[in-house]
């Protein structure tokens, strides 16, 4: 792959997060999985049933990070087990990318809903809760180490980034960061469900799959080159 890119905002300085006083002395991700499930980092765990937690192996080299648990997710307790997940699954497929490879998470650990009817709603969670979530986020990149952090949407990218970098510009484009030695933002999948014009999710849809295809020839690379040294 060419050489990522410098980034194109200015990194913002780390600001400390609510959840790291709910961090655990081992920083495994099993020790790290059971502490968040009693984090108060900020208000949404009252109305959420569960943390959902990211899941995957330690080792994986390709991190995922989407916005916050859905509905199912909340219910399931796994992270992108819903419709969501359903057409991220089905991208991972078509361009190759082994899901039980890969480590999954999410910027906000608890859903956040408003109930519309009988319905729960997602809410966007605001900047403040995914600083207050940021401590659990950064924890789990640090236990993974991935080569590579592949951010769905403008919450997860801004979780790194802060509010002046744009998807929408920025999109597809690989990055040197602090995180990862490659890092990208993409659409989030629900984003994609969501959009009323079918000709523009048909581009959109496919766009994604080429960031993610841009992903998958990243990691084939890595294992030629391991499988070169060894
Ligand atoms: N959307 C997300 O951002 N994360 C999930 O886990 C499910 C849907
Ligand atoms: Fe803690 Fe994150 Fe849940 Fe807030 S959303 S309570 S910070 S795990």
């Amino acid at each position: 792959m060419a050489e990522p890119r410098p980034l194109p905002v200015r990194l913002p300085a780390a600001k400390p997060s609510a959840s790291e006083d709910f961090l655990p002395d081992s920083r495994s991700l099993p020790a790290l999985r059971e502490a968040a499930a009693s984090c108060v980092g900020c208000e949404l765990f009252r109305r959420a049933t569960q943390v959902v937690f990211g899941e995957g192996p330690a080792d994986a080299r390709l991190v995922l990070v989407g916005e916050q648990p859905g509905d199912q997710e909340d219910r399931g307790g796994r992270p992108f087990v819903g419709p969501a997940g359903a057409l991220l699954a089905r991208t991972l497929e078509a361009v190759g990318i082994d899901r039980t490879q890969v480590y999954v998470t999410n910027a906000v650990k608890h859903f956040k809903w408003e109930p519309r009817g009988a319905r729960r709603v997602h809410q966007k969670p605001s900047a403040a809760e995914v600083q207050a979530c940021r401590g659990w986020l950064m924890a789990e990149l640090d236990a993974v180490r991935p080569a590579m952090i592949v951010c769905l949407g403008a919450t997860a990218a801004q979780a790194f980034l802060g509010r002046t970098f744009s998807v929408t510009r920025s999109r597809g484009e690989v990055y040197a960061t602090p995180w990862a030695r490659w890092w990208m933002a993409t659409y989030h999948p629900s984003a994609l469900l969501r959009m009323p014009d079918a000709a523009s999710r048909a581009a959109a849809t496919a766009a994604f799959e080429a960031d993610l295809a841009v992903a998958a020839a990243a990691l084939a690379g890595l294992r030629a080159a391991a499988r070169r040294a060894s």
